[in-house]
Protein backbone atom coordinates (compact mmCIF):
# COMPACT_ATOMS: atom_id res chain seq x y z
CA UNK A 1 0.00 0.00 0.00
CA UNK A 2 3.13 2.03 0.74
CA UNK A 3 4.78 1.23 -2.53
CA UNK A 4 7.74 3.29 -3.45
CA UNK A 5 7.08 5.65 -0.46
CA UNK A 6 10.30 7.43 1.11
CA UNK A 7 9.97 7.71 4.44
CA UNK A 8 12.33 9.21 6.82
CA UNK A 9 11.75 8.13 10.00
CA UNK A 10 13.48 10.36 13.07
CA UNK A 11 14.07 8.42 16.06
CA UNK A 12 14.58 10.22 19.39
CA UNK A 13 16.14 9.89 22.85
CA UNK A 14 12.78 8.68 24.69
CA UNK A 15 11.74 5.86 26.60
CA UNK A 16 9.24 4.89 23.86
CA UNK A 17 11.98 4.64 20.83
CA UNK A 18 11.79 0.83 21.07
CA UNK A 19 8.08 0.83 20.22
CA UNK A 20 9.70 2.55 16.69
CA UNK A 21 11.05 -0.55 15.65
CA UNK A 22 7.92 -1.73 15.23
CA UNK A 23 6.80 1.03 13.78
CA UNK A 24 9.39 0.29 10.94
CA UNK A 25 9.18 -3.21 10.66
CA UNK A 26 5.24 -2.26 9.94
CA UNK A 27 6.18 0.64 7.42
CA UNK A 28 8.73 -1.68 5.98
CA UNK A 29 5.95 -4.58 5.09
CA UNK A 30 3.21 -2.20 3.73
CA UNK A 31 6.36 -1.35 1.18
CA UNK A 32 7.40 1.75 2.34
CA UNK A 33 11.60 2.41 1.77
CA UNK A 34 12.57 3.00 5.36
CA UNK A 35 15.92 4.96 6.12
CA UNK A 36 16.31 5.83 9.30
CA UNK A 37 18.08 8.90 11.53
CA UNK A 38 18.54 8.40 15.22
CA UNK A 39 20.03 11.02 17.95
CA UNK A 40 23.24 9.94 19.91
CA UNK A 41 20.37 9.69 23.02
CA UNK A 42 18.01 7.73 20.85
CA UNK A 43 21.23 5.34 20.39
CA UNK A 44 20.84 4.86 24.46
CA UNK A 45 17.43 3.38 24.27
CA UNK A 46 18.04 1.58 20.83
CA UNK A 47 20.78 -0.12 18.49
CA UNK A 48 20.72 1.41 15.41
CA UNK A 49 21.52 -2.49 14.18
CA UNK A 50 17.81 -3.09 15.54
CA UNK A 51 16.82 -0.41 13.02
CA UNK A 52 19.09 -1.49 9.90
CA UNK A 53 18.33 -5.37 10.17
CA UNK A 54 14.42 -4.65 10.05
CA UNK A 55 14.46 -1.74 7.36
CA UNK A 56 17.18 -3.39 5.55
CA UNK A 57 18.28 0.64 5.12
CA UNK A 58 21.05 2.51 5.97
CA UNK A 59 20.94 4.14 9.57
CA UNK A 60 22.39 7.39 10.20
CA UNK A 61 23.32 8.57 13.37
CA UNK A 62 26.15 10.94 12.98
CA UNK A 63 26.44 14.14 11.29
CA UNK A 64 30.35 13.70 11.21
CA UNK A 65 31.11 10.01 9.25
CA UNK A 66 33.48 9.95 7.06
CA UNK A 67 32.42 6.07 6.50
CA UNK A 68 28.38 7.20 6.02
CA UNK A 69 27.36 5.89 2.32
CA UNK A 70 24.75 9.08 2.79
CA UNK A 71 25.41 12.81 2.22
CA UNK A 72 24.57 14.72 5.43
CA UNK A 73 21.70 16.48 3.48
CA UNK A 74 20.45 14.49 1.18
CA UNK A 75 18.27 12.69 2.99
CA UNK A 76 16.09 15.37 3.61
CA UNK A 77 15.41 15.82 -0.68
CA UNK A 78 14.81 12.31 -0.89
CA UNK A 79 11.86 11.58 1.60
CA UNK A 80 8.07 11.87 0.75
CA UNK A 81 7.24 12.72 4.53
CA UNK A 82 9.89 12.81 7.70
CA UNK A 83 8.40 10.80 10.79
CA UNK A 84 9.40 11.80 14.22
CA UNK A 85 8.63 8.95 16.31
CA UNK A 86 9.33 9.10 19.24
CA UNK A 87 9.88 13.26 18.88
CA UNK A 88 11.00 14.57 22.66
CA UNK A 89 10.68 18.02 24.08
CA UNK A 90 13.91 18.41 22.92
CA UNK A 91 13.26 17.85 19.05
CA UNK A 92 10.63 19.78 18.79
CA UNK A 93 12.41 22.72 21.09
CA UNK A 94 14.99 22.61 18.48
CA UNK A 95 12.85 22.86 15.55
CA UNK A 96 10.96 25.42 16.62
CA UNK A 97 13.71 27.69 17.39
CA UNK A 98 15.52 26.96 14.11
CA UNK A 99 18.37 25.01 15.67
CA UNK A 100 20.27 22.58 13.08
CA UNK A 101 22.95 21.17 15.38
CA UNK A 102 23.09 17.03 14.81
CA UNK A 103 21.84 15.24 11.74
CA UNK A 104 18.45 14.77 12.48
CA UNK A 105 17.51 18.50 13.19
CA UNK A 106 19.83 19.66 10.49
CA UNK A 107 17.94 17.07 7.65
CA UNK A 108 14.80 18.43 9.17
CA UNK A 109 16.08 21.98 8.55
CA UNK A 110 16.95 21.25 5.13
CA UNK A 111 14.12 19.25 3.85
CA UNK A 112 10.80 21.07 2.37
CA UNK A 113 8.48 17.55 2.75
CA UNK A 114 5.51 17.19 5.60
CA UNK A 115 7.05 16.73 8.95
CA UNK A 116 4.98 14.85 10.97
CA UNK A 117 5.86 14.74 15.22
CA UNK A 118 5.03 12.12 17.27
CA UNK A 119 5.48 13.31 20.59
CA UNK A 120 5.91 11.04 23.38
CA UNK A 121 6.93 12.15 27.16
CA UNK A 122 6.43 12.88 30.57
CA UNK A 123 2.80 14.57 31.24
CA UNK A 124 4.29 17.71 32.77
CA UNK A 125 6.62 17.80 30.43
CA UNK A 126 3.79 17.94 27.92
CA UNK A 127 1.72 20.63 29.45
CA UNK A 128 5.04 23.01 29.92
CA UNK A 129 3.97 25.94 28.35
CA UNK A 130 7.25 26.21 26.58
CA UNK A 131 6.59 22.89 25.03
CA UNK A 132 2.83 23.67 24.57
CA UNK A 133 3.71 27.09 22.86
CA UNK A 134 6.91 25.07 20.59
CA UNK A 135 3.97 22.58 19.46
CA UNK A 136 1.46 25.56 18.52
CA UNK A 137 4.44 27.68 16.53
CA UNK A 138 5.53 24.44 14.39
CA UNK A 139 1.45 23.64 14.03
CA UNK A 140 1.00 27.42 12.70
CA UNK A 141 3.74 26.68 10.54
CA UNK A 142 1.79 23.79 9.29
CA UNK A 143 3.96 20.68 10.92
CA UNK A 144 2.03 18.04 11.70
CA UNK A 145 1.72 16.52 15.47
CA UNK A 146 0.04 13.68 16.73
CA UNK A 147 -1.57 13.65 20.34
CA UNK A 148 -0.04 11.94 22.83
CA UNK A 149 -2.00 8.94 24.97
CA UNK A 150 -3.33 9.47 28.52
CA UNK A 151 -2.60 6.75 30.82
CA UNK A 152 0.34 5.11 32.88
CA UNK A 153 3.52 6.85 31.58
CA UNK A 154 6.73 5.03 31.79
CA UNK A 155 8.22 7.26 34.62
CA UNK A 156 5.25 6.37 36.90
CA UNK A 157 3.29 9.49 36.26
CA UNK A 158 -0.45 9.09 35.21
CA UNK A 159 -0.84 12.12 32.62
CA UNK A 160 -1.19 12.80 28.66
CA UNK A 161 2.29 12.00 27.19
CA UNK A 162 2.24 8.28 26.03
CA UNK A 163 3.13 7.54 22.91
CA UNK A 164 0.18 6.74 20.32
CA UNK A 165 -0.81 3.40 18.99
CA UNK A 166 1.33 1.88 15.73
CA UNK A 167 -1.64 1.40 14.52
CA UNK A 168 -2.52 5.37 15.22
CA UNK A 169 0.18 6.33 13.00
CA UNK A 170 0.07 4.07 10.47
CA UNK A 171 -3.86 5.41 9.64
CA UNK A 172 -2.36 9.38 9.48
CA UNK A 173 0.77 8.26 7.30
CA UNK A 174 -1.52 5.68 5.09
CA UNK A 175 -4.26 8.82 4.72
CA UNK A 176 -1.77 11.64 4.47
CA UNK A 177 0.13 9.82 1.41
CA UNK A 178 -2.90 8.45 -0.20
CA UNK A 179 -5.82 11.13 0.69
CA UNK A 180 -5.43 15.42 0.54
CA UNK A 181 -6.66 16.98 3.79
CA UNK A 182 -9.77 17.84 1.60
CA UNK A 183 -12.06 18.35 4.77
CA UNK A 184 -10.33 20.85 6.34
CA UNK A 185 -12.93 23.08 8.39
CA UNK A 186 -15.81 20.93 8.19
CA UNK A 187 -17.06 19.51 11.35
CA UNK A 188 -18.95 16.37 10.92
CA UNK A 189 -20.64 14.52 13.56
CA UNK A 190 -20.71 10.52 13.47
CA UNK A 191 -22.45 8.51 15.75
CA UNK A 192 -21.38 5.15 16.53
CA UNK A 193 -22.35 1.79 18.43
CA UNK A 194 -25.04 0.32 20.39
CA UNK A 195 -27.32 2.03 22.89
CA UNK A 196 -27.91 -0.45 26.43
CA UNK A 197 -31.78 0.15 27.68
CA UNK A 198 -31.30 -0.79 31.01
CA UNK A 199 -34.25 -2.89 32.51
CA UNK A 200 -32.75 -3.25 36.31
CA UNK A 201 -29.65 -2.22 37.99
CA UNK A 202 -27.53 -5.20 36.07
CA UNK A 203 -29.69 -6.14 33.37
CA UNK A 204 -30.31 -4.26 29.80
CA UNK A 205 -31.49 -4.85 26.32
CA UNK A 206 -28.88 -3.87 23.75
CA UNK A 207 -27.50 -5.21 20.33
CA UNK A 208 -24.50 -6.23 18.44
CA UNK A 209 -23.27 -3.27 16.71
CA UNK A 210 -19.84 -2.98 17.25
CA UNK A 211 -19.06 0.62 16.78
CA UNK A 212 -16.22 -0.23 14.15
CA UNK A 213 -17.69 1.53 11.13
CA UNK A 214 -18.70 4.77 12.65
CA UNK A 215 -15.32 4.28 14.55
CA UNK A 216 -12.90 4.32 11.05
CA UNK A 217 -15.43 6.80 9.18
CA UNK A 218 -14.46 9.10 12.46
CA UNK A 219 -10.79 8.35 12.08
CA UNK A 220 -10.70 8.34 7.91
CA UNK A 221 -12.77 12.00 8.79
CA UNK A 222 -10.26 13.19 10.82
CA UNK A 223 -7.36 12.42 8.61
CA UNK A 224 -8.54 14.14 5.59
CA UNK A 225 -8.99 17.41 8.43
CA UNK A 226 -12.80 17.49 9.51
CA UNK A 227 -13.19 18.54 13.00
CA UNK A 228 -15.04 15.39 14.44
CA UNK A 229 -17.77 15.22 17.18
CA UNK A 230 -17.97 11.48 17.94
CA UNK A 231 -20.87 10.24 19.77
CA UNK A 232 -20.62 7.18 21.13
CA UNK A 233 -22.66 3.76 22.96
CA UNK A 234 -20.81 1.26 24.27
CA UNK A 235 -17.95 0.35 21.37
CA UNK A 236 -15.71 -1.88 21.83
CA UNK A 237 -12.42 -0.26 20.42
CA UNK A 238 -10.83 2.73 22.23
CA UNK A 239 -11.64 6.60 21.41
CA UNK A 240 -8.79 7.82 19.87
CA UNK A 241 -7.38 10.88 21.79
CA UNK A 242 -7.73 13.24 19.06
CA UNK A 243 -11.67 12.79 18.35
CA UNK A 244 -13.99 15.34 19.96
CA UNK A 245 -15.80 12.54 21.93
CA UNK A 246 -19.03 12.05 23.52
CA UNK A 247 -20.16 8.58 25.87
CA UNK A 248 -23.68 8.09 26.16
CA UNK A 249 -25.27 4.78 27.01
CA UNK A 250 -28.84 4.81 26.27
CA UNK A 251 -30.87 6.43 23.57
CA UNK A 252 -32.34 9.06 25.59
CA UNK A 253 -28.66 10.39 26.44
CA UNK A 254 -28.03 9.53 22.61
CA UNK A 255 -30.94 11.57 21.49
CA UNK A 256 -30.10 14.76 23.93
CA UNK A 257 -26.14 14.85 22.72
CA UNK A 258 -27.21 14.56 19.50
CA UNK A 259 -29.35 17.08 19.35
CA UNK A 260 -27.32 19.87 21.52
CA UNK A 261 -24.37 19.15 19.01
CA UNK A 262 -25.98 18.79 15.83
CA UNK A 263 -26.25 22.41 14.45
CA UNK A 264 -22.55 23.04 14.64
CA UNK A 265 -22.02 20.18 12.20
CA UNK A 266 -22.12 20.61 8.43
CA UNK A 267 -22.80 17.12 8.37
CA UNK A 268 -24.09 14.25 10.24
CA UNK A 269 -23.30 10.80 10.26
CA UNK A 270 -25.34 8.33 12.12
CA UNK A 271 -24.03 5.00 12.30
CA UNK A 272 -24.99 4.12 15.82
CA UNK A 273 -27.35 1.50 16.30
CA UNK A 274 -29.82 3.08 18.83
CA UNK A 275 -32.58 1.20 20.19
CA UNK A 276 -36.47 1.71 18.71
CA UNK A 277 -38.15 0.17 22.14
CA UNK A 278 -37.00 0.50 25.51
CA UNK A 279 -38.44 -0.58 28.83
CA UNK A 280 -41.51 1.29 29.43
CA UNK A 281 -40.25 0.95 33.09
CA UNK A 282 -36.70 0.48 35.11
CA UNK A 283 -36.62 -1.33 37.91
CA UNK A 284 -34.59 0.15 40.72
CA UNK A 285 -34.05 -3.07 42.47
CA UNK A 286 -32.67 -6.45 41.06
CA UNK A 287 -36.22 -8.16 39.43
CA UNK A 288 -35.62 -11.58 40.96
CA UNK A 289 -36.72 -14.77 39.52
CA UNK A 290 -40.04 -16.13 40.09
CA UNK A 291 -43.11 -17.07 37.34
CA UNK A 292 -42.50 -16.06 33.07
CA UNK A 293 -41.50 -12.07 32.87
CA UNK A 294 -43.57 -9.79 30.53
CA UNK A 295 -41.74 -6.75 29.78
CA UNK A 296 -43.58 -3.54 28.48
CA UNK A 297 -41.92 -1.44 26.11
CA UNK A 298 -42.11 2.14 24.71
CA UNK A 299 -41.26 3.77 21.27
CA UNK A 300 -37.74 5.86 22.01
CA UNK A 301 -37.37 8.74 19.88
CA UNK A 302 -36.38 8.93 16.10
CA UNK A 303 -33.17 10.90 16.23
CA UNK A 304 -32.80 10.32 12.69
CA UNK A 305 -36.62 11.86 11.79
CA UNK A 306 -36.19 14.47 13.68
CA UNK A 307 -32.77 15.82 12.44
CA UNK A 308 -34.23 15.10 9.00
CA UNK A 309 -37.04 17.54 10.16
CA UNK A 310 -35.21 20.27 11.68
CA UNK A 311 -32.37 20.10 8.68
CA UNK A 312 -30.35 23.27 7.81
CA UNK A 313 -30.15 24.44 4.63
CA UNK A 314 -26.71 22.97 3.13
CA UNK A 315 -26.59 20.59 5.76
CA UNK A 316 -26.16 17.05 4.81
CA UNK A 317 -28.06 13.57 6.73
CA UNK A 318 -26.79 10.68 6.23
CA UNK A 319 -28.03 6.95 7.92
CA UNK A 320 -27.41 3.71 8.14
CA UNK A 321 -29.76 1.02 7.87
CA UNK A 322 -28.78 -2.47 8.90
CA UNK A 323 -31.33 -4.74 6.70
CA UNK A 324 -31.81 -8.56 7.66
CA UNK A 325 -34.44 -8.78 4.22
CA UNK A 326 -35.37 -6.48 1.21
CA UNK A 327 -32.28 -4.61 1.89
CA UNK A 328 -32.90 -1.65 -0.67
CA UNK A 329 -36.23 -1.33 -0.62
CA UNK A 330 -36.14 -0.84 3.13
CA UNK A 331 -32.70 1.28 2.89
CA UNK A 332 -34.85 3.63 0.24
CA UNK A 333 -38.03 4.05 2.18
CA UNK A 334 -35.56 5.37 5.72
CA UNK A 335 -34.12 7.57 2.94
CA UNK A 336 -37.23 9.32 2.02
CA UNK A 337 -39.18 8.87 5.38
CA UNK A 338 -36.07 10.41 6.59
CA UNK A 339 -35.43 13.77 4.69
CA UNK A 340 -31.93 11.90 4.34
CA UNK A 341 -29.32 12.91 1.42
CA UNK A 342 -27.82 9.63 1.79
CA UNK A 343 -28.60 6.18 3.74
CA UNK A 344 -25.86 3.26 3.61
CA UNK A 345 -27.70 -0.22 3.25
CA UNK A 346 -25.53 -2.77 4.80
CA UNK A 347 -26.39 -6.18 5.16
CA UNK A 348 -26.70 -7.77 8.72
CA UNK A 349 -24.87 -11.02 8.10
CA UNK A 350 -21.43 -9.00 7.81
CA UNK A 351 -21.89 -6.64 10.98
CA UNK A 352 -18.91 -6.70 13.57
CA UNK A 353 -16.71 -7.78 11.01
CA UNK A 354 -13.56 -5.65 9.77
CA UNK A 355 -14.45 -5.94 6.17
CA UNK A 356 -17.87 -4.82 5.34
CA UNK A 357 -20.08 -4.49 2.29
CA UNK A 358 -22.62 -1.25 1.61
CA UNK A 359 -25.10 -0.15 -0.57
CA UNK A 360 -24.81 3.72 -1.17
CA UNK A 361 -28.31 4.83 -1.94
CA UNK A 362 -29.40 8.22 -2.74
CA UNK A 363 -32.49 9.83 -4.37
CA UNK A 364 -30.29 10.06 -7.75
CA UNK A 365 -27.33 7.19 -6.85
CA UNK A 366 -26.25 3.67 -6.16
CA UNK A 367 -23.21 2.90 -5.79
CA UNK A 368 -21.92 -0.75 -4.27
CA UNK A 369 -18.99 0.13 -1.64
CA UNK A 370 -16.81 -2.91 -0.29
CA UNK A 371 -13.53 -3.42 1.69
CA UNK A 372 -12.16 -3.00 5.29
CA UNK A 373 -14.21 -0.66 7.12
CA UNK A 374 -11.51 2.15 7.00
CA UNK A 375 -11.07 1.43 2.88
CA UNK A 376 -15.31 1.91 2.96
CA UNK A 377 -15.31 4.85 5.72
CA UNK A 378 -13.01 6.87 2.78
CA UNK A 379 -15.17 5.71 -0.21
CA UNK A 380 -18.40 7.05 1.83
CA UNK A 381 -16.39 10.09 2.55
CA UNK A 382 -15.46 10.76 -1.39
CA UNK A 383 -19.28 9.79 -2.79
CA UNK A 384 -20.91 12.06 -0.49
CA UNK A 385 -19.43 15.33 1.54
CA UNK A 386 -16.91 15.52 -1.36
CA UNK A 387 -19.14 14.57 -4.11
CA UNK A 388 -19.31 17.92 -5.69
CA UNK A 389 -15.33 18.40 -5.84
CA UNK A 390 -14.57 15.29 -8.03
C1 LIG B 1 15.37 7.02 30.84
C2 LIG B 1 15.07 8.29 30.12
C3 LIG B 1 13.86 8.40 29.46
C4 LIG B 1 13.54 9.59 28.77
N1 LIG B 1 12.35 9.66 28.14
C5 LIG B 1 12.03 10.81 27.50
C6 LIG B 1 10.78 10.91 26.81
O1 LIG B 1 9.98 9.98 26.79
N2 LIG B 1 10.49 12.08 26.19
C7 LIG B 1 11.35 13.15 26.20
O2 LIG B 1 11.02 14.20 25.64
N3 LIG B 1 12.54 13.05 26.81
C8 LIG B 1 12.90 11.92 27.46
N4 LIG B 1 14.12 11.84 28.10
C9 LIG B 1 15.03 12.99 28.05
C10 LIG B 1 15.76 13.06 26.71
O3 LIG B 1 16.50 11.87 26.50
C11 LIG B 1 16.64 14.28 26.70
O4 LIG B 1 15.85 15.47 26.73
C12 LIG B 1 17.55 14.31 25.51
O5 LIG B 1 18.31 15.49 25.52
C13 LIG B 1 16.80 14.19 24.18
O6 LIG B 1 17.71 14.24 23.11
P1 LIG B 1 17.29 14.04 21.58
O7 LIG B 1 16.05 14.81 21.38
O8 LIG B 1 18.45 14.60 20.80
O9 LIG B 1 17.16 12.58 21.37
C14 LIG B 1 14.46 10.67 28.78
C15 LIG B 1 15.69 10.52 29.43
C16 LIG B 1 15.97 9.36 30.11
C17 LIG B 1 17.29 9.24 30.82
Amino acid sequence: MLNNRNILLGITGGIAAYKAVDLAGKLTKMGAKIKTIMTQNACEFVSPLTLRSITHQPVITKMFDLNSEIEHISLADWADIIVIAPATANIIGKVASGIADDILSTTIMASTAPVFFVPAMNGHMYVNPIVKANINKLTELGYFFMEPEAGMLACGYEGKGRYPKNREILYFLLTFLEYKRDLTGKTILITAGASQEKIDPIRFISNRSSGKMGLALARAAHIRGAKVKFIHSNINDEVPEYLDSYQTNDAKEMYDTVMKESSKAETIIMVAAVADYAPAQYSKQKIKKSDDLILNFKKTKDILYDLGKKKKTGQMLIGFAAESEKIKQNALMKLKKKNLDFICANDLKVTGKDDTKILLLSSKQEIELSGSKFSVAHQILDSTININKK
